[in-house]
Parts: structure tokens; C-alpha cells; sequence
């Protein structure tokens, strides 16, 4: 959570900080700031409770600062309310340092008490504060060394942690630490930039670098010198960010939710296209040898959120492909659960971000206890990727809505083509059915612009139920792994309370939540157990639900006879249905949102990264 921008270089610095936190307010929206070291009237810090446009409006109606050095913050509370005061940057209490930070000090209680004890006095409730007063302490002890006091309170603080930092000593160094939460450096000719990710930077450079854990960096206008927990100069591999900035505006679009919806059938091709050669999927990137595959005692899937639900849908993918157990568990249940897991494990990691803490901390302790990690992530260099034994990208390009869409479909195409891949070389997958699949996976994305062509009819099932308190999604198999998402979609962006359950079990409990008029969004793609599926609509329907069916074309027919309404997607591959599926899914709970008139990028209490745990 929460979005960090540093600027160093010769031109005006404030502005440069907020059009890097325009860009990064997906990441925490609930108060922004920036400090600015103006030559002339030492540290200027703005900051404000609210979206970053009440931040802008403050700057632009006169709170004018000058300056070529300064720091940039958008927040997610974790430790404090979102006020004033508890904005970042945080400053020491004579005014001199500056701190931005994300992540959370866990220790920042016991270092409160010892400095309030000195007499330091704070202004927030922030652990971010606490950061900036011990600066300040560690570095009245020995002045003119502002990295060593950095490194005292490195070596002092427990916790999360992404920084930037300026000083009114020192005004032509920024320095940027970092354990647990991201942070990219960016550099330019006569100008350097920190950042919790490249679209803050992606409009001044290309040329990025990523700073790995207990690594501290000194940025002047001309320099960068990143050094090691030891402070030993340590040499940066330097990337170019390959996209373009239009892939991260909304490009018309009303909501980038929306943009990145329709761009679902692209990112599938960019992700599926280049790693089928000659009908056979060619994964380069991977080094699973298949005596290991033939070892291996199981498959243990960690992710969370929506990238947990395309776990819940490889379960089913990978087990028949397979025919090997997988188990598929919350990232942030994984530590805590004494995981059965050996050197024979494959640990599927599954993240769009790369950076989720919980997932992040799974995977380095599914590491510890022997597994080997594959991951599939979105964001280039990410730490998640950069930590796991092999990583497979999913090509859908910057995804900024907080509601996934296209990662989510993206993820769910390198799963087929991982099970694909692995079941060609375990040999449990015959012939004639392993062409059929990569057959229609090539088809997938024309289907998705099928159903994105006909999103009227969904935009009109959204006018109708849009004031619903509550709806409920019903599916079997992998129908039900679809049914978790829609379920996790509408409520994220909507607020309409809903739960998505495995059709059959209904009837064990939930069903007693059915009146008349309850809205079921009932999934039945899965052809073998589309009666079973219907025999659940039956039972809703008799206690008087709605019933908003969701089929193949061949189907449609025969579920309109139950079902109040029914959205048909078109005939497929019963394994790769969720990626048809999943479109009226995102569609619908995008529609009823706009309806309800909720702010979709940026629902209320979320942010898009979860870097905290
Ligand atoms: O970046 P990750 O895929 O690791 O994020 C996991 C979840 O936080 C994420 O999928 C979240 O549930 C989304 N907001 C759902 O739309």
C-alpha cells in the first residue's frame, strides 16, 4: 500500500511529485503530500487528508514550492486515521528531514516511548513519524553523516519498509532504503527519481533499476550509489521499461476498470500467441526438467484475492491434466498452517503486483521449507518474480484499477499453458485432446470479443439489479471457481453484500438466505454437470430467487426454461470456460457500480498493492 515519489535533478521538483503521484494513487488514496528543500525557506511540506486532487488544488491555489530536490506520498492507513497530520512526509521535530514511507514499523511503539523519553515531541500517530525523530536523534549525534544515521535506524527499526529521504543538511542527496516493500530507482541525464513503481517515472525515463532488500541508495542529480546492508557499494543491473505511458492513461475510457476490461482479448494474445509454436506451447522461460515433474509430490498453490480465485480454477486444470494433487491455500493462511511441503513440492506463486507481503512471505517460506517456486506474475522485476526459481509473465501490460480484470485473465491463460506444457512432458495428456485445447486457446481471445460486442445486454441485466442488498453466485467445479470471482468483483466495487458458493452445498446451510426476489447469478458452463447445476437453480428458483443464468450458446435454450435471464458465452473447451465466463462477470459488476454510482477505480477502503500484511 501507499505510493512513493522522489525527484532530484534542476527543475522544479513539485510538480514533477505530483504527476508521479497521479500516477501511482491506485496504490493508496486516502491522503497525499510532498516536501520540497526550497533553497531560500528550508523544508516545505504540503499534505491533505483526501484524493490527490485536494493536495493539487492546495498547490495550484498558491501554496507555491520551489525546489529541485523533494519527496511525494499517497497513503493507505495502516497506523493513524487519514488526516493531516498522519499524511506523509513525516518531519523530524527541528524541521530538517523528511521522510516518505511504505510498509509498517512494528517496532514503533517501543522507539516512541524511549525518544518521547528524551523529550522528542511527536504530532501524529504514525510509525512513519517515529522514523523521522530518530533520524533526526541519530543524526544530532554525528552530524554531517546523513547515511550513517540512516543506517542506525535501519538497524534499529523492525518491520516493512520502502523510503525516501531528504534533508535540509543535505540538500542535493535523496536517499532511498528498502526491506519487504518496493521501491525502483529511475535515472536520467542531470536527474533521478525513486518510486514504488515505473509508471511514477515512466514519463522523464526508461532506465530503470530495482532495489532488492537491506540495499540503501544515494541519489544526487548526477549520481546514483546504491550500497548493501554493510554499506558496500553494490553494482545495479540497469532495465528498460519496454510499454509505452498510453498504456497506463485511460485512453477514453471512462474508468481504466473499463479499459482494461476490453483490453482482456489483446493481453490473452500477448500472454497465449507467442508461446504456441506449431500447435505445441513452448515455454522458454521455464526450467522444470521432467524428471522433477515425474518426482514431484504435489502442486501447492499460494496467491490471494482474485489471483487465489485462478488458483481455485487451476485446481480443477491442473489435477485432470496432471493427474497430480494440487492443493490451493491463501497466501496469508500458508505460514501459519505447518504447510506440508517437501523438495518435491512445486509451489505455484500467483500474483499480478509481484509485491503482495503475503504472498511474498509464503512463497519465501514455502522456499524454506525445501519447494521449488514457479510464479506467474504481472510486473516485470518485481520482487515475487525475482525471488522465485522460475517465472512466467502474464503480458497484460499495467493494470491500475484496483478491481482485477485483465491479470486475473492473463494468469488463468499461463495456467493452461503451464498445465499444457507439463502434461505434454509427464505424457498424461493424449494426443488428439492436448491439440484440441491449444486449438481453442487460440480461439479464446475472439470469444472474449464476442462477449465485450454483446456487453449492452449485460450493461441492461445491471440496470435491473443494480439496488440489490444482496446476490449470491452459484457454480460447480470450475464454474464455482468463476462464481468466487464475480462474487469478490461485485462487492469490491460495488459494496452489494454477496457470497459465492459451490452449487451443491446451498442447500447445507445458505439456501435459508434465499427469499423472493434474491438475486443468483447461477454459473452452469461446465456441460457434465450442467443438470446438477440446474437441479440448485431449480431448488432457488422454487424459493422464489432471481435467477440471472450464465451458459454456453448450446445451452442457453435449455436454461432460459428456469432461469429469469441467461448470458450466454460461446461454446469452448470445458477446461478453458473460466476465461469466457469470468467477462460477464467483470462486466456486470462494472455496470451495476456505475449504476450505483461508486467510485470504480478507486473503491473505498482498498488499495491496489497489499504490501502490508
Ligand atoms: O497483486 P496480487 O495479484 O498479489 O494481488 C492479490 C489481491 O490483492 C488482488 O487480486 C485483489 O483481490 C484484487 N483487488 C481483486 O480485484
Amino acid at each position: 500500500m501507499c505510493g512513493i515519489v522522489g525527484f532530484i535533478g534542476r527543475e522544479e521538483a513539485a510538480p514533477i511529485l505530483l504527476e508521479g503521484l497521479s500516477r501511482l494513487e491506485y496504490r493508496g488514496y486516502d491522503s497525499a503530500g510532498i516536501a520540497v528543500y526550497d533553497p531560500e525557506e528550508g523544508l516545505q511540506v504540503v499534505k491533505a487528508k483526501g484524493r490527490l486532487q485536494v493536495l493539487s488544488d492546495i498547490v495550484a491555489g498558491g501554496k507555491t514550492i520551489h525546489g529541485t530536490v523533494g519527496l511525494g506520498h499517497t497513503r493507505w492507513a495502516t497506523h493513524g486515521e487519514p488526516s493531516d497530520v498522519n499524511s506523509h512526509p513525516h518531519v523530524s521535530e527541528d524541521g530538517r528531514i523528511a521522510v516518505v514511507h511504505n510498509g509498517i514499523i512494528e517496532n514503533y511503539m517501543e522507539i516512541k516511548e524511549y525518544l518521547q523519553g528524551k523529550g522528542v515531541k511527536f504530532v501524529s500517530q504514525t510509525d512513519t513519524e517515529v522514523v523521522a525523530q530518530l533520524l533526526e536523534y541519530y543524526y544530532k549525534k554525528q552530524p554531517d553523516d546523513l547515511l550513517g544515521a540512516v543506517v542506525k535506524v535501519l538497524h534499529r527499526i523492525q518491520g516493512a519498509y520502502a523510503f525516501g529521504i531528504i534533508s535540509a543538511d543535505h540538500p542535493d542527496q535523496l536517499v532511498a532504503a528498502r526491506k519487504d516493500s518496493p521501491l525502483i530507482l529511475g535515472y536520467g541525464k542531470g536527474f533521478h527519481f525513486l518510486a514504488s513503481d515505473v509508471t511514477a517515472v515512466i514519463r522523464y525515463t526508461r532506465e530503470v533499476s530495482y532495489l532488492d532488500d537491506g540495499e540503501i541508495a544515494v541519489l544526487t542529480a548526477d549520481s546514483v550509489q546504491v550500497y548493501n546492508a554493510l554499506l558496500e557499494p553494490v553494482e545495479k543491473e540497469h532495465h528498460q521499461v519496454d510499454w509505452e505511458i498510453s498504456a497506463a492513461e485511460k485512453g477514453g475510457y471512462e474508468h481504466f476498470m473499463a479499459k482494461e476490461i476490453m483490453e482482456q482479448p489483446k493481453a490473452f494474445r500477448d500472454t497465449v500467441f507467442p508461446r504456441i509454436q506449431e500447435g505445441q506451447v513452448v515455454l522458454d522461460d521455464l526450467q522444470l526438467p521432467v524428471e522433477y515433474l515425474r518426482e514431484m509430490d504435489k502442486v501447492y498453490i499460494i496467491a490471494c484475492g482474485s489471483s487465489y480465485h485462478v488458483g481455485m480454477a487451476a485446481k480443477y486444470t491442473l489435477e485432470k491434466l496432471l493427474r497430480k494433487p494440487v492443493e490451493v491455500t491463501l497466501a496469508s493462511e500458508f505460514r501459519y498452517c505447518d504447510p506440508i511441503v517437501t523438495d518435491r513440492t512445486l509451489a505455484l506463486v500467483i500474483s499480478q503486483s509481484g509485491e503482495t507481503i503475503d504472498t511474498l512471505a509464503a512463497m519465501r517460506e514455502a522456499k524454506r521449507l525445501g519447494a521449488r517456486v514457479l510464479s506467474i506474475v504481472n510486473v516485470v522485476g518485481s520482487t515475487i518474480a525475482r525471488e522465485s526459481d522460475d517465472v512466467l509473465y502474464t503480458w497484460a501490460g499495467p493494470e491500475i484499477a484496483v478491481a482485477t480484470t485483465k491479470a486475473y485473465s492473463t494468469q488463468l491463460a499461463v495456467v493452461y499453458l503451464i498445465g499444457l506444457y507439463c502434461a505434454k512432458l509427464l505424457g498424461t495428456v493424449g494426443e488428439e485432446e492436448y491439440r484440441a485445447i491449444v486449438d481453442e486457446l487460440l480461439l479464446i481471445p475472439t470469444k472474449i470479443e464476442e462477449i465485450l460486442a454483446n456487453r449492452g445486454d449485460i450493461q441492461y441485466f445491471a440496470s435491473i439489479y443494480f439496488n440489490h442488498p444482496s446476490i449470491f453466485f452459484i457454480g460447480r467445479n470450475i464454474d464455482y471457481a468463476v462464481g468466487l470471482e464475480g462474487s469478490l468483483k461485485l462487492k469490491e466495487i460495488s459494496y452489494i453484500h454477496s457470497e459465492a458458493y459451490a452449487a451443491g452445498e446451498l442447500k447445507h446451510g445458505t439456501i435459508s438466505l434465499i427469499e423472493p426476489g434474491t438475486l443468483v447469478v447461477a454459473l452452469a458452463g461446465h456441460g457434465k454437470l450442467f443438470e446438477k447445476t440446474m437441479s440448485n437453480v431449480v431448488e432457488v428458483k422454487s424459493r422464489g430467487a432471481d435467477v440471472l443464468g450464465v451458459t454456453t450458446a448450446g445451452r442457453t435454450e435449455q436454461m432460459g426454461k428456469t432461469a429469469d435471464h441467461v448470458i450466454p458465452v460461446p461454446d469452448t473447451h470445458p477446461m478453458l470456460l473460466p476465461s469466457l465466463e469470468v467477462v460477464p462477470m467483470q462486466l456486470f459488476a462494472y455496470y451495476v457500480a456505475l449504476q450505483r454510482g461508486c467510485d470504480i477505480d478507486k473503491p473505498r477502503n482498498l488499495a491496489k498493492s497489499v504490501t502490508v500484511e
